[in-house]
């Protein structure tokens, strides 16, 4: 009896792990500004909550295709008409949204490119919004299929762009993840990163503070 009481207790005390999905975007490896933070809040949340398990998607070292007529095809062909090209394209598919509809929180490095993000991170997006899986048309409008999750979007900017309209990566995320039906999308800037020593300097000690409130 005693063991079996020990092993409920075991049981009992059974946390899952949690799954951080960790996605970079920068092409640049050495030097990049927002993979340094982004590995800097993974670092710190792992710190504090060593129960996570995490995924790494490299945008830049494994890019995603853009759209084409091919992958429309393969997306909007029935799966019991699928040629072995489309089943390929569909699995794809299928396992990128499943990564991301694992997660329980997502932390994306994203560099500012032309005021927006970088195609990878569009390309990505493109393979994760499907109609049935994440999100649908109801009689009512648009209905976000995900459950809600923390995201954290770390953004690395030459300029200063926050609050202002040249800031096209804040609505463009804020609304997507929306779309999507998360609605606890937090942003990190590290901004004015090419103004001068002391204008980086302070945009980068703004990003660790951030970090460090977000990930404890
Ligand atoms: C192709 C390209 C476009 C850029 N466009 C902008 C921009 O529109 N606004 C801005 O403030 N900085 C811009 N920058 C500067 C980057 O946002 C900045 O250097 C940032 O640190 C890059 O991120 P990373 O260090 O992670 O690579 C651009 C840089 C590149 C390479």
């Amino acid at each position: 009896m005693i063991v079996c009481a020990s092993i409920l207790n075991q049981t009992l005390e059974f946390k899952p792990m949690k799954i951080l999905l960790h996605i970079d975007t920068s092409a640049r490896f050495e030097g990049s500004d927002s993979r340094r933070l982004s590995q800097r809040f993974v670092r710190t949340w792992l710190d504090n909550h060593p129960d996570t398990r995490v995924v790494e998607r490299d945008l830049a070292s494994k890019p995603l295709p853009h759209l084409d007529e091919e992958i429309l095809a393969a997306m909007m062909t029935p799966a019991n008409q699928h040629d072995p090209h489309q089943m390929a394209i569909n699995r794809r598919i299928d396992l990128l949204v499943e990564e991301f509809l694992d997660a329980d929180l997502v932390v994306i490095g994203a560099p500012m490119y032309n005021l927006g993000i970088p195609s990878t991170l569009k390309a990505y997006i493109d393979h994760i919004v499907v109609a049935g899986r994440t999100f649908a048309y109801t009689e009512k409008g648009a209905q976000g299929l995900v459950a809600d999750k923390p995201v954290y979007v770390i953004t690395a900017r030459g300029g200063v762009h926050a609050g202002q309209p040249s800031d096209q990566q804040t609505p463009y995320l804020q609304t997507l993840f929306n779309f999507l039906g998360i609605h606890s999308v937090n942003f990190i800037h590290s901004e004015g990163l090419n103004m001068g020593e002391a204008m980086r300097a302070q945009g980068i000690e703004l990003a660790h503070t951030e970090i460090a409130r977000h990930a404890a």
